[in-house]
């Protein structure tokens, strides 16, 4: 039963209304208090900020607890595939038999890129960022899809845009990473699933076909999986912040995929493998790192470690950790990498610094060894990630077009600038 919150502000006193969603987290509504006293609410960087209501992902980040439509991610990890949860976010529940062919059909039909489209892949220079590709060519294709302008959510069209975009982002990673190893691009293959066609598309030669070895499908399979949602995140808020404009499936993707970019998000699966590099190279079996990852003039931080919203062991974490021993152990490969994010983890977890911040490792911390293990190459990764969380981009997308208010997101700001100015004329100024 909620309750009404009381706010005492210069002298008067505001009932706000309180809700609790069906996990118990409780939060006070605090929409209609600027009309009422002229206030807002300041939350940079939004930490304490509710932006929606969403039926999607449940995350209980004291208790390392992540579900998915309500099922926790170590049972979809166990016994699902990225597919199939990509038709539980997106729909809303797990496919029966023929809705999930249904599904993969769709997938199938739409991998194609426009032939045309080869063009704006010749534009790119040879070295670009596949992030910077990919972003560029999700709006790319929206421009040989006119009926994409038409966002009505209308089920049967939806569902083609949904497994069109889902389907062509891996096809748009695998020719961006072709075309910057200057090697021919790999059409997909009908029969090939999705991830095994992903492989297909990366690495097969025009001489000899990519072995699919069913735990590397699996093991990359698993890593899509596991990123597929992740709540109200910085790409995902940057997709839901757009799709309120009304701009369509495509455009507000795209937009996600650049959010992602960036270092302290996507770009950190990068970012752990280059300070493992780096620390290796130097020599340290990780002490060094971990003391300057403590000081704040050293300008480094422990990548992979701490979480905004995980205050306990990233749960998908846990699940990387172990496949990331399986695969390697399969590959009979000894990465001194993975020795050394070890000793760093193990070592963390005993400070003090990491354990008073609360700060365990995330799920970039092993993500980006599974990769190199399976010969993603490092720009790659966060591609990798974008792939995965698309999904998660698309049920967020949907969620906010079939919001029956739909109004547009629009924050407020505490303006602390110069207060009123005159203009100067260029002669005069300073
Ligand atoms: N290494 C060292 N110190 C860290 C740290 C890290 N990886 N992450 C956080 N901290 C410290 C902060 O400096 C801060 O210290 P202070 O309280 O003494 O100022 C404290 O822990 C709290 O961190 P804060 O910056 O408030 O966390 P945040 O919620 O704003 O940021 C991240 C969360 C994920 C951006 C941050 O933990 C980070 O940069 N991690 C490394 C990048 C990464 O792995 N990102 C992937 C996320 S899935």
């Amino acid at each position: 039963m909620s309750s009404n919150a009381e706010l005492k502000l210069d002298g008067k006193t505001y009932s706000l209304p309180t809700l609790i969603g069906t996990e118990g987290e409780r939060a006070v509504d605090i929409s209609q208090l600027r009309a009422q006293s002229g206030h807002i609410t300041l939350d940079e960087g939004y930490g304490n900020t509710g932006a929606c209501k969403s039926k999607i992902t449940f995350i209980d980040g004291d208790l390392g607890i992540l579900r998915y439509r309500g099922i926790p991610i170590e049972e979809l990890a166990e016994k699902s595939t990225f597919v199939e949860v990509a038709h539980l976010l997106i729909m809303g529940k797990l496919p029966n038999s023929a809705e999930l062919k249904r599904f993969s059909d769709l997938l199938t039909q739409n991998e194609l890129l426009h032939e045309d489209l080869k063009h704006n892949f010749e534009g790119f220079p040879r070295h670009a960022h596949p992030m910077a590709i990919l972003s560029s060519m999700i709006n790319a294709v929206s421009c040989f899809y006119p009926e994409l302008l038409d966002t009505s959510m209308h089920k049967n069209h939806f569902e083609i845009e949904a497994a069109r975009l889902i389907s062509q982002v891996r096809t748009i990673a695998a020719f961006a990473y072709r075309k910057s190893h200057g090697l021919p691009i790999n059409y997909p293959k009908p029969a090939l699933k999705y991830t095994a066609n992903f492989l297909h598309m990366m690495f097969s030669k025009p001489y000899e076909e990519y072995p699919l070895d069913p735990e590397v499908v699996r093991a990359l399979d698993l890593i899509f999986l596991l990123h597929a949602d992740h709540e109200q995140n910085c790409s995902t808020s940057t997709v839901r912040m757009v799709a309120s404009s009304k701009a369509n499936m495509f455009a507000s993707c795209a937009a996600g995929v650049c959010a992602l970019w960036g270092p302290l998000h996507g770009g950190a699966n990068q970012a752990v493998l280059e300070m493992l590099g780096e620390i290796h190279a130097s020599g340290d079996d990780g002490c060094k790192f971990i003391n300057a990852a403590k000081d704040k003039n050293s300008g480094k931080k422990l990548m992979g470690f701490g979480h905004r919203v995980y205050k306990n062991y990233d749960p998908r974490a846990k699940i990387i950790k172990k496949a990331c021993d399986e695969v390697l152990a399969k590959l009979k490969i000894n990465d001194p990498l993975l020795d050394i994010a070890k000793k760093l983890e193990e070592a963390a977890l005993k400070e003090s610094y990491f354990i008073e911040r609360k700060l365990y490792p995330n799920v970039d911390f092993y993500s980006g060894i599974i990769m190199r293990a399976l010969g993603i190459p490092l720009e790659m990764f966060t591609v990798i990630f974008a792939i995965g969380r698309m999904p998660g981009w698309i049920a967020n997308y949907r969620e906010v077009m079939e919001e029956p208010a739909g109004r547009i997101s629009r924050p407020r700001q505490v303006y602390v600038g110069p207060v009123n100015q005159q203009y100067v004329p260029i002669k005069e100024r300073k």
